[in-house]
């Protein structure tokens, strides 16, 4: 299969390694070119870790790194089979992007989005073919997590459901369905659990150490909801805590206070180098 992945950000880079592991030809494509080019380099990275424990040939790191394509255009995507946006959580620019594929693929290529909260229903609607249209959630670091959350919208054909569930297959994921309601299973669980963190945080019920030692030890987490939120990007967070208390009216998802000071600070966890940890040392350091 080809296919054309849309942000070469973390997402789109590690959607775009499992793909060309599975075998496919894929073009990630960004904003401008030396963006993709980054992308593609921290796969690059990843793969040769990979290759020093021995668990990839060198071999098959460089032919994986072969099949990926980065661009700075959309132009590769005219003959994919499926096109997987994956740009930052923000409504406006999911729809100019996919308004701006608008007679450019082919007419039974699938277009998936990997929002992790947005309607899937809308922003198919803004789209060519919103029977073509699902949601296609990866979770982070994608070349680690087994599931994908498959999310058809209002006008999602039965045959578009089939050939994502096909896609993900090939992939070697689980995907389990969603209803399109905001932030679907996952995140609709998980990421109230992480804003609750940052609240007691806020609140001095405890320190960030405190806090992350008492959810991995005491509820066996593999990570601590600070540096889990740091991981996903306080930023990204944010953005869905946004969606859900917007599209339910609820207060319960509104975002942390604290949360929203370290946003406007420009701390968006380990991206950016700070978050609820200090990331500019060799070992993370807890900021409060
Ligand atoms: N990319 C690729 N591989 C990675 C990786 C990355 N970024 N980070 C770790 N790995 C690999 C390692 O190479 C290692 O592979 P091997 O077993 O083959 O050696 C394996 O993962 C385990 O890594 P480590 O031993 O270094 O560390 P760990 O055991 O602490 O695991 C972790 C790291 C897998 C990230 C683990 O801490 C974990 O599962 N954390 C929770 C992650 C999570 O909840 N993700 C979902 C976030 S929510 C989301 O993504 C949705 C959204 O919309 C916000």
């Amino acid at each position: 299969m080809k296919v054309g992945v849309i942000g070469a950000g973390i997402m789109g880079a590690g959607i775009a390694q499992v793909a060309a592991a599975a075998g496919h030809q894929v073009v990630l494509s960004d904003i401008a070119l030396d963006r993709a080019e980054k992308g593609k380099a921290g796969i690059g990275k990843q793969l040769d870790r990979q290759v020093a424990k021995g668990a990839l040939e060198a071999a098959a790191a460089e032919a994986l790194l072969a099949r990926i394509t980065p661009a700075g255009d959309t132009d590769g995507f005219a003959d994919a089979d499926i096109v997987i946006e994956a740009a930052t959580e923000n409504e406006g620019l999911k729809q100019k992007i996919f308004a701006g594929l608008a007679g450019k693929l082919a007419p039974q290529a699938l277009l998936a989005t990997n929002t992790s909260s947005i309607s899937i229903t809308m922003l198919a609607a803004g789209t060519d073919r919103p029977d073509r249209f699902v949601g296609l959630h990866f979770f982070n670091p994608v070349p680690v997590m087994k599931l994908v959350e498959i999310i058809p919208g209002l006008a999602t054909s039965d045959d578009s459901r089939a050939a994502a569930r096909g896609f993900i297959e090939t992939l070697g994921k689980t995907a389990i369905v969603a209803e399109d309601s905001p932030s679907f299973i996952v995140n609709r669980v998980l990421c109230p659990m992480l804003n609750e963190a940052i609240f007691a945080l806020g609140e001095g019920v405890g320190s960030v150490e405190g806090i992350d030692t008492g959810l991995k030890l005491g509820a066996n987490h593999p990570m601590g909801p600070l540096t889990l939120a740091d991981f996903v990007g306080l930023d990204t967070l944010h953005a869905i805590m946004e969606v859900m208390q917007k599209a339910t009216g609820d207060p319960k998802y509104r975002p942390a206070p604290l949360l929203t000071k370290y946003v406007e600070a420009g701390w968006y966890g380990r991206k950016t180098g700070r978050g609820f940890y200090d990331y500019s040392g060799e070992k993370p350091v807890p900021t409060r």
